[in-house]
């Protein structure tokens, strides 16, 4: 009886995220937690399926399994979200969408981010992380010349039949017109989730990448470690090895590319035909 009251207490506290963000009280606690959602792992740890750029940055150390990497990729209406839902994205833009859906599930490190939410697909959701301004100019121009109908994607769209449609009234336009000409209104905006941070003078890391060559260590992490040492007001550690940065910082699905977009193709194909 007693072991069920507290299994029932927990999952009543844990389960809408009521106590667990206030119980962090060292570095590594928010280090080792994995936003509370659908598809989250409980805590960080090696993915090794998480190879041939299946959301490849995060082998070492992820919030997500190989499976929902593997979705990611292949799913066009992964979480039910369309992205299409003013017409096809361009290649490049649903790049870019793949890159932050890979960030959404894997990072390993937004837990001095984290906040409470109230949704099917979570119980909490990361707001204000720092994101480097050109990963974001990047990710905008891929998408300016792209279509959609609402700023917000996290508020605004008609959930009613199960997957985001379009508000009732709105019209699809090109993103650059709908985040007014802004790469930052974009990344703030679309999802709430990021606050664009101009990249120090002086290399010291201080906002995230959405994308690194695996073969390199993550460079999110000292971030994270710093945020989280300010929270606790302790002082803040550099870790081994953050001093080793991918000089290209190069961001590219490469050849899986082709391959994600063949396979969610076919799987559009035969979805339709059966
Ligand atoms: C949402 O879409 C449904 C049709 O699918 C419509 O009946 C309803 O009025 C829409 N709701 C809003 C708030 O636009």
């Amino acid at each position: 009886m007693a072991y069920f009251l507290t299994f029932l207490l927990t999952s009543l506290f844990v389960g809408n995220g009521l106590s667990r963000l206030n119980d962090l009280n060292t570095v590594e606690s928010y280090m080792n937690i994995c936003m509370l959602g659908k598809q989250h792992k409980s805590s960080p740890g090696p993915e090794k399926g998480l190879t041939s750029k299946i959301c490849s940055p995060w082998a070492a150390r992820s919030c997500c399994t190989e499976d929902t990497a593997l979705d990611i990729h292949t799913n066009p209406t992964w979480l039910n979200f369309d992205w299409n839902h003013c017409g096809p994205l361009s290649a490049q833009c649903r790049e870019h969408f793949i890159m932050d859906s890979c960030f959404y599930s894997c990072s390993p490190n937004v837990g001095p981010w984290l906040v409470k939410d109230v949704r099917k697909i979570r119980k909490e959701r990361f707001k204000g992380v720092p994101l480097c301004k050109p990963v974001c100019d990047n990710w905008y121009e891929a998408c300016k010349d792209d279509l959609t109908c609402t700023d917000e994607w996290a508020q605004n769209f008609n959930w009613s039949s199960g997957i985001n449609k379009c508000p009732q009234g709105s019209t699809c336009k090109k993103f650059s017109e709908v985040f007014k000409h802004s790469s930052v209104k974009f990344c703030e905006k679309v999802f709430g989730s990021f606050k664009v941070v101009p990249e120090s003078k002086d290399g010291t890391e201080n906002c995230f990448h959405l994308w690194f060559d695996s073969k390199f260590p993550n460079p999110n992490e000292a971030v994270a470690r710093r945020r989280a040492a300010e929270i606790l007001n302790v002082e803040y550690v550099q870790i081994e090895g953050a001093k080793l940065k991918d000089p290209n910082n190069a961001i590219s699905l490469g050849p899986a590319w082709g391959l994600s977009l063949l396979l969610s193709f076919l799987q559009t194909v035969l979805f339709k035909s059966s």
